[in-house]
């Protein structure tokens, strides 16, 4: 069966569009299913922000045709493996969780020993630079879970 893997950041504009792009582009969809969601409305039915799409441009990747959706405790039922962007989406989506397998199901995106449980950090009030950091965080966490798929 397919892995249905969510990425999960605060607005859905910045960095889990970047995600579900970034993992969308190193697997074959018949082997995974990969969206993303925000915890808060903010954005909801927007595009990515024009500085995540750019970046994503830069690398070949078009994640223009995303819209922002909020993330719902029907999540938890929908997909295998959600993964935060920092701390405080992972206690806002533990946070809708009814049970103990509902909260194994989340992960920080770097949770892996190597990347040092570091947080992928808000970009929204940065500069360009920020995208460019995040874009290659990002990239690193999605090879690891191209790895751990590959090698299930
Ligand atoms: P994201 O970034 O969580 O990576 O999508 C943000 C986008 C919007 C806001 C905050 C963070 N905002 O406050 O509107």
């Amino acid at each position: 069966m397919r892995t249905k893997i969510l990425m999960v950041c605060l607005g859905n504009i910045c960095r889990s569009p970047l995600a579900e792009g970034i993992l969308k582009s190193k697997l074959d969809q018949e082997m995974i299913h990969v969206d993303s969601a925000g915890t808060a409305s903010y954005h909801i039915g927007k595009k990515p922000d024009s500085r995540s799409i750019s970046i994503a441009k830069k690398y070949g990747i078009d994640i223009s045709q995303q819209r922002c959706r909020q993330f719902t405790a029907r999540d938890f039922d929908e997909f295998d493996l959600i993964y935060a962007m920092d701390r405080s989406n992972y206690e806002n989506i533990i946070a809708l969780a009814e049970n103990k397998s509902e909260i194994a199901k989340v992960n920080l995106l770097l949770y892996r020993a190597d990347l040092a449980n570091q947080e992928v950090p808000d970009p929204y009030y940065g500069g360009e630079d920020g995208f460019e950091e995040i874009f290659h965080l990002i990239d690193s966490a999605c090879n690891l879970i191209v790895q751990d798929i590959i090698h299930k």
